[in-house]
Formats: structure tokens, sequence, C-alpha cells
């Protein structure tokens, strides 16, 4: 499909959009550096489109000098030479926009690279000046204590003195990652310009949406008060209310939209916004943000009576505000669903019917690469880990990161990389061939081809009208561990997270994360989406609180 017919297509694409997460760091290596890159990825965009999504989100690629994998950057509006240059961008924009594939970019509004030039001039001007303004420089207390007791997420305080020792300059600054990250301080006009700059260099480029990094977290408490605990746990955003969601943030992301809405087509805002259902609603009434992943969704265990009241308390914000969830399961921040989910056997069909699950409900929805390959967590060997948050917090990310397995053969990091490369970033374990691109394609029942089937029947349902991106969805839980969410007056999702098998409920199997045998029941850790014959009834039902 060209870009032209691509961008022709209906408005709203982006609804019930399924986007393809790529970590170009651990996609393909193109140049033989041991580090995934554009030429790598570029490359592979056929294996992206016949997968049947819609578009890709790369997570920053951006000059940085990767303290956080790239989320430390240091100029918004430039290409890390590690992954290639601004030509091979417009390449991959080109390319992707004629296999039928949207762009989207991350954003990193809430704090940049200490190596930032307007950071480097802020500590070089010197306490009181303007350029300090930009970011959140304070002094600390008399005994040397900093400013407040905000910490850090990756752990440890949230501040770093700018000039340690120094008389004449006491002053602190925040951050609330890693000492690499200073936060912007939004209160400050020349911010929201500077950010708007970016956005516009992005869209103007052609570039089809932003994923909003730490999106509720822009703006502070006025007067950066202390938190009411000083919770000393590593995750400093969730336990201290003065550091995210205040009410300020949302005409950002109003004045984001009216940028995005200014061109045609229309751009396209996903926010990280990690807040409770109800909350996080609010980024995405109708002149804010597009979507805003399901965080509440995002981290849960296997659990039908959580996922029935996740599932139920996001439907409540849905109907309060508008805008339907926006699913995943997985991306480069938390543990791998085979994983999370239990690990082995089990863990690997738990993945399968979860996925199988978000991509029959209504809403947008995020797949991150590998999933479709059911990788699991790896165990980064402790002297490989890079993630800042195992140095300072212990607990490492690497796991979910390891490079993608494209081939069944060790050889060239299992296809990863070129010939003759070097070593990949992050080491490989033993039986990743088992679990590479390859494989999954010489097996028919493979993640791989339940993914692309899935795919293609959700197109076929939307397309029908018997998916509607705005259905409504009623959860319940049966007695046998049966999660059963109603979509619509059509469709029925079923996911036996029990631990024996369950009774069908009446209707056609449209799809099935497992086969079916004996044909009535639901094996544990198996979804189905069924056609449902009306009425549903005689089924017992607990309501998720
Ligand atoms: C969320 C990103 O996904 C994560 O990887 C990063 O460490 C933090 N934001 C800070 O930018």
């Amino acid at each position: 499909m060209s870009g032209s017919a691509l961008h022709a297509q209906r408005d709203g694409w982006w609804q019930d959009a399924v986007i393809y997460q790529v970590y170009p760091r651990s996609f393909a290596d193109g140049d033989g550096d041991g580090v995934g890159d554009f030429a790598g990825l570029l490359d592979r965009l056929p294996y992206i489109a016949s997968l049947g999504v819609d578009g890709i989100w790369m997570t920053p690629f951006q000059p940085s000098p990767q303290v956080d994998q790239g989320y430390d950057v240091s100029d918004y509006c430039a290409v890390d030479p590690l992954f290639g240059t601004m030509d091979q961008f417009d390449q991959l924009l080109e390319s992707a926009h004629a296999l039928g594939l949207r762009i989207f970019l991350d954003v990193v509004p809430n704090h940049c690279s200490s190596e930032h030039p307007l950071f480097q001039a802020a500590v070089a001007a010197g306490p009181g000046s303007p350029e300090r303004a930009m970011f959140h420089f304070a002094a600390g207390s008399d005994d040397g204590a900093p400013p407040n007791n905000w910490q850090s997420v990756f752990g440890g305080t949230a501040w770093s003195r700018v000039n340690p020792g120094s008389e004449t300059d006491r002053e602190w600054y925040l951050h609330l990652f890693s000492p690499e990250q200073p936060d912007w301080n939004w209160r400050n006009p020349a911010v929201g310009n500077y950010f708007e700059g970016v956005l516009r260099f992005w869209f103007g480029k052609g570039v089809d949406g932003l994923r909003i990094d730490v999106a509720h977290a822009l703006f502070k408490a006025d007067g950066l008060p202390d938190a009411p605990t000083a919770d000393p746990v590593v995750d400093g955003l969730r336990s201290n209310p003065k550091v995210s969601d205040q009410e300020e943030v949302h005409e950002v992301y109003r004045r984001w939209r009216r940028v995005a809405d200014s061109y045609s087509p229309g751009r396209v805002l996903v926010g990280e916004v990690n807040l409770a259902p109800d909350r996080a609603a609010r980024y995405t009434r109708p002149d804010e943000m597009h979507q805003a992943f399901a965080f509440a969704f995002v981290k849960l265990g296997w659990d039908a009576a959580a996922w029935a009241a996740v599932g139920t308390e996001l439907e409540a914000a849905r109907k309060e505000h508008g805008a339907p969830p926006t699913w995943a399961l997985e991306n480069h921040d938390i543990s791998r669903s085979v994983t999370r989910f239990g690990g082995g056997d089990r863990g690997f069909l738990r993945a399968r019917a979860g996925l199988v699950a978000i991509l029959g409900l209504p809403g947008g929805a995020y797949i991150y690469q590998g999933q479709e390959l059911s990788l699991p967590d790896v165990d980064v060997p402790v002297h490989a880990r890079v993630d800042p948050m195992w140095a300072r917090g212990g607990v490492s990310r690497d796991g979910a990161r390891v490079p993608l397995p494209w081939t069944t053969a060790p050889e060239n990091a299992y296809g990863f990389s070129p010939p003759g490369a070097a070593e990949p970033w992050l080491p490989q374990p033993a039986f990743w061939g088992s679990r590479s691109v390859e494989a999954h394609r010489g097996d028919p029942h493979s993640t791989l081809h339940l993914v692309t089937g899935a795919l293609r029947l959700r197109t076929e349902l939307l397309a029908e009208g018997i998916f509607a991106p705005d259905d409504a969805c009623s959860w319940h839980v049966r007695e046998d561990g049966l999660l059963l969410c109603e979509r619509g007056d059509q469709i029925l999702l079923a996911v036996a997270m029990g631990d024996g098998p369950c009774p069908l409920p009446d209707g056609n199997v449209l799809l099935s994360s497992s086969p079916l045998t004996p044909e009535e029941f639901l094996p544990p850790d198996t979804a189905v989406w069924i056609r449902r014959r009306p009425p549903l009834s005689g089924l017992d039902f607990y309501d998720a609180e």
C-alpha cells in the first residue's frame, strides 16, 4: 500500500489499531556492532508488516549517552549514530508507509540527559539564572539535606548536588529517574514552547504519532513540597502524590492535541499514564490524548478476579470519559508475560491466552517485540546487566530486553547480527533458537501463527461490524475460574484461568489460543473468542467487585 493510500484511510483508524513495539537496540543489528539499528529494522520491516499490525512504536533512538537506554535524550531532533542517520530514518518512514505501517516515536518530555545543551547551560549559568529556571534547581537545607524528601523511581533521593563541594553554588537539581536525567520545569512556559518545536519537527517529517513517556509527571506540586511520607520503596512516582497527576498537566495535552490535529491526517498521541483507571482516563478526554495504556491491566498476574475487577473499572472509566482502553500485556519495562504468568508450559499457554484475550477486546492494543514468539524473561548474568534501575534499585529490566532470535542456529547471535559482528549488547540464552522466528515459521501451531491468525480475524470482524471499537464490555468470573467478557451483544471472550477444564459457553468458537479437545471444554490456560447465539443465559456468574 502506498503512503498516500495509507493516509487516505478512515479517520479514527487508531481506535482499534494494533501497534507493534520495536525496541530498536534489540530488534535487528544491521551494522554488526551488536546493537540493533535502523539498517536492521529496515531490512525486517516486511516481517512486521506480515504480522498484520497497523504500525510500529519505536522507543528512543535520538542522541543519548544511553544511561537509561535512550530515555536520557541529549538532542530531541536528531538520530544517535548508534542507530543510524536521519537519511535512514526518512527511508524507514517511507518504507513503513509503503508497507501500510504507521510509525510512532517516543517523546521524553519529563526529563532529558544531563548532557543536553540546555542543562549544561543551566549548570554553567549558576543559581538564579534563567537557564536554571528550565529545570528544578533548589537549595538544600543548611545541614546538607536535599530540598525535599522525594525519592527517585530508580532508588535513592531524587536530588543531586549540581556542584558538589562548592560553597557558592549550593543548589541541587531534581531527577525523578537517574541523576543523568534532570527533570524539566514545566511551570516555565519556555519548556512548553521548546517541546512544541520537538513535536512539530517529527510530525513535519510525517511521523504518525508519539508515545509520551511518563506523561502524567511533567508537573510537580507547586513549591515542591515534601511527600506525605518519605517512602523508601523503589517507586518514587506512585508513592508520592506530589510528583504526578497535577491538574496543570492536562493543559499540555490539550495544546499537543491541537498541534496533532493541525496536520493532515491528524497525528496520534498515546500516553504512558501509569495511574488508576479513573485517573488515567482523564488524559483521554476528547481534547487530550487519543490513547493511554491501561496500566492497571498491563502488570496483572494470572488471576480471573483481578482481570474482571480491573476490566470493570476500565469500562466504568470508558463510560465516563469516552475513550476505550488501550491494551497491552508487555513492554520493555516489565517482566514478559510467559514469566509473569508462572513460566514453564503453563506460563507459555497463559501468555498465548492473554494475548488472544486482549486482541479480542475493544480498543487499541500493543504487542511488544518477541511477544509473538512467546519469549520469556532471560536471567541476564549480573555482570552483564546494564539497566540503571539494577545499580540503583536492585531491579533489572534487562531480562525483557534481550536481542531477538531470528534463526534456530546460534551463529550471528541467532540471526540478530550480520556475520563477523560483535557480541550482542545483552547475552542471549542457549534455548533462544527454539523461540526464533525461523522455528515459529516452521510450526503451524506456533504463537507467531496464532498472532497473525488472530489479527487477520480481528480485521475481518471489524470490517463486518461484529467488532466495534466502542463496544461495551461486561466482565464476569464463573466459579470454575472461567473469566468472561461480553463484548457488545455478539461476542463473548472466555479465558480459562482456573486449574481444571471449563464447560464452553454456548456459541461458535471463532478463535482459540490452544486446541479444544474435547470440543465442549476449554482446557486450563486457554482463551477463546465466541460468536454468541442469543441470548447469553444460564451461566453462573458472580460479579467482579
Ligand atoms: C518509562 C520508560 O518506558 C522507561 O524505560 C524509562 O526508564 C522511564 N520511563 C524513564 O524515562
